[in-house]
């Protein structure tokens, strides 16, 4: 067998075989066109009328498979959007190999066919050229992987589907034991803690292109089964692993795009990437930083901010240069709809033209308004929102608004690459919801050596040895050295509220596992479907897997989930119960 060959003007006079599809057939003034697609993309081939195929040729329909020999010539008429646009093939042999029913959707890159017609037929989705790049960009990036930590010694090993539960912060799916009835595996979330068992076990550099089973709420950028380029070494410090981690992420930059991207990467502590981005997955790709202005309030006449101010809450601002005219009253409102969906209690404005004008121009004293001029360097025609109240609340707000007005203006240059590692998490978050402190990351995460202490006695200022990888606004992956010391374990079990019970039952044999010489060991994993999305320059998650699941978990080519047999029940000790 022999490499995928693209013909060009070079291979004019040879005579070549090729299968494939049928992807259109034109009869211009008796000349008969195809044109065959195949995994090299789209070649033109020709039928004369005194051909003996012509007959046949002039009957083929899209999608029919079709085997041809010819010889290649140059083409009068070049396409240069295709490759092999130059030339095309002279067919002396037809072969009708199969035919097609007709096709519920045009296969083209433009296709307006719904997103739920083509995964309901998505092995004829597949056959697009654009899924069909995608595929070929996933495969390039897991094979740079695979030589890169190979060359540096890693060992992929493969770890269990069926196991305990490991928590990540999402729901575990679940698989119910036939053989111990009422008890049930969990699909891993991630190889977590085999990968530290697997430093336990000696083995000091593992990697593995793992799958992942998550059950979440559904975004752009999430599926419920996805994978992770799943990386662990021991006798490292935060340092070492990034460096590898960066390097590895540059290498598949390299290898796939042929990208340099310049190392060492920016690195950016949470806290500030929260204060000037309002997330902690920052976008670089474009400015309008969030400014802290509550000092110039700090007298303020104007009841909200005051009242905010005096609740211990924040006035912070966004400056969108030279935007006052590109939006209306309208727009703002829009927009004002917009920061509400993150909680803000409502949205201010200032348009600095040659007159100043916007929602709270009259309640502003004139020392305010140039105190905010010279704070914010505002230019004519800049606007300025503003959000106040509670800091949960106006970082993200303003975050999101940030990045929704950069799309809206079209300020991001979608050829740019723009990396950074966001640092130094804490190592608890508040949960309204469970009314309890949560791990930030998971509860094997070391804290700083300086924050140990803290553990039980002051959370809210404990931070941990934990990064995340940030490419354009994306988490494409994240990290941390892990605690190795049993005692440091405990009691971060015990911060997070587990009782002994708990942790005894659910990590009894993990913490027996670190009593036995435990190398100090940390790691990361990426997020291959998003690094996928990245570089194939695609928002949307599904247009990087082969089989990918609808928003709402579903399977729409095989209809899954769906019920199962009886039988199937019974011997899983299951009963239904549809209420
Ligand atoms: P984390 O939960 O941050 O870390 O996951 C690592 C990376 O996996 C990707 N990711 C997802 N991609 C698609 N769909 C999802 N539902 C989804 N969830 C996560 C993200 C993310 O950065 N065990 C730790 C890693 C470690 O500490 O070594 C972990 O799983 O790109």
């Amino acid at each position: 067998m022999e490499k995928y060959q693209i013909y060009n003007i070079k291979n004019v006079g040879e005579n070549v075989t090729i299968n494939g599809w049928v992807s259109r057939v034109r009869n211009l003034g008796g000349l008969v066109f195809i044109d065959l697609r195949n995994r090299c993309g789209i070649i033109q081939l020709v039928v004369k009328p005194d051909n003996k195929y012509y007959d046949l040729a002039n009957s083929l329909k899209s999608e029919y498979v079709i085997k041809v020999s010819g010889v290649i010539s140059e083409r009068e008429s070049k396409n240069s959007k295709l490759l092999t646009g130059d030339i095309e093939v002279n067919v002396d042999y037809l072969e009708l190999v199969n035919t097609s029913k007709e096709i519920p959707f045009v296969i083209s890159d433009d296709t307006t066919a719904l997103e739920d017609t083509r995964l309901k037929y998505r092995y004829l989705d597949l056959r697009r050229e654009s899924l069909r790049n995608n595929l070929v960009i996933r495969n390039n990036i897991t094979f740079s992987i695979r030589k890169f930590l190979n060359n540096l010694d890693f060992l992929e090993i493969e770890t269990p589907v069926l196991c305990k539960s490991t928590p990540e912060g999402a729901r575990d799916y679940l698989v119910p034991s036939r053989i111990n009835k009422g008890s049930f595996y969990a699909l891993p979330q991630s190889p977590q803690l085999y990968k530290q068992l697997l430093m336990v076990g000696g083995m000091e550099r593992y990697f593995q292109i793992a799958k992942c089973f998550r059950d979440e709420d559904l975004r752009s950028d999430r599926q419920p089964e996805f994978t992770q380029v799943d990386v662990e070494m021991s006798f490292v410090d935060e340092d070492m692993v990034m460096e590898l981690g960066e390097k590895l992420v540059a290498n598949v930059f390299k290898d796939v795009l042929n990208m340099d991207i310049k190392l060492p990467l920016m690195r950016m502590k949470y806290d500030d990437a929260m204060n000037n981005y309002g997330s902690d997955k920052p976008d670089l790709r474009f400015g309008m930083e969030i400014k802290d202005i509550s000092s110039i309030f700090k007298n303020t006449e104007f009841s909200i901010f005051k009242n905010v101010l005096e609740n211990n809450g924040m006035i912070n601002a966004i400056v969108v240069n030279n935007a006052s005219d590109k939006f209306s009253r309208k727009d703002i409102d829009k927009l004002t709809e917009f920061v509400k969906g993150f909680g803000a209690g409502g949205l201010a404005y200032l348009k600095f033209q040659e007159e100043i004008s916007g929602s709270i121009v009259k309640v502003l004293s004139e020392e305010e308004i140039d105190n905010l001029k010279k704070e914010l360097e505002i230019s004519n025609n800049d606007l300025v929102f503003i959000i106040s109240g509670n800091k949960k609340i106006v970082k993200p707000s303003l975050g999101a608004l940030r990045c929704k007005l950069a799309r809206d203006l079209d300020l991001i240059n979608k050829d740019d690459y723009k990396l950074l590692w966001v640092t130094d998490f804490p190592s608890f978050e508040w949960s309204d919801e469970e009314q309890r402190f949560m791990a930030c990351h998971h509860p094997f995460t070391s804290p700083k050596d300086e924050d140990v202490d803290k553990l039980l006695t002051d959370k809210e200022h404990c931070y941990s040895k934990a990064y995340d990888i940030v490419i354009n606004g994306y988490e494409a992956g994240g990290g941390s050295i892990r605690i190795h010391d049993e005692n440091v374990q405990k009691k971060m079990f015990e911060a997070l509220e587990l009782t002994e019970k708990d942790i005894e039952e659910k990590f009894g044999w993990f913490n027996e596992a670190l009593k036995y010489g435990c190398p100090p060991h940390g790691g990361f994993a990426l997020g291959l479907d998003r690094l996928t999305m990245l570089l194939a320059k695609t928002e949307n998650i599904r247009d990087v897997i082969a089989f990918p699941k609808t928003n709402k978990a579903t399977d729409m080519m095989c209809n899954c989930p769906s019920e199962v047999d009886d039988k199937q029940l019974e011997e899983l000790g299951i009963k239904v119960n549809n209420e």
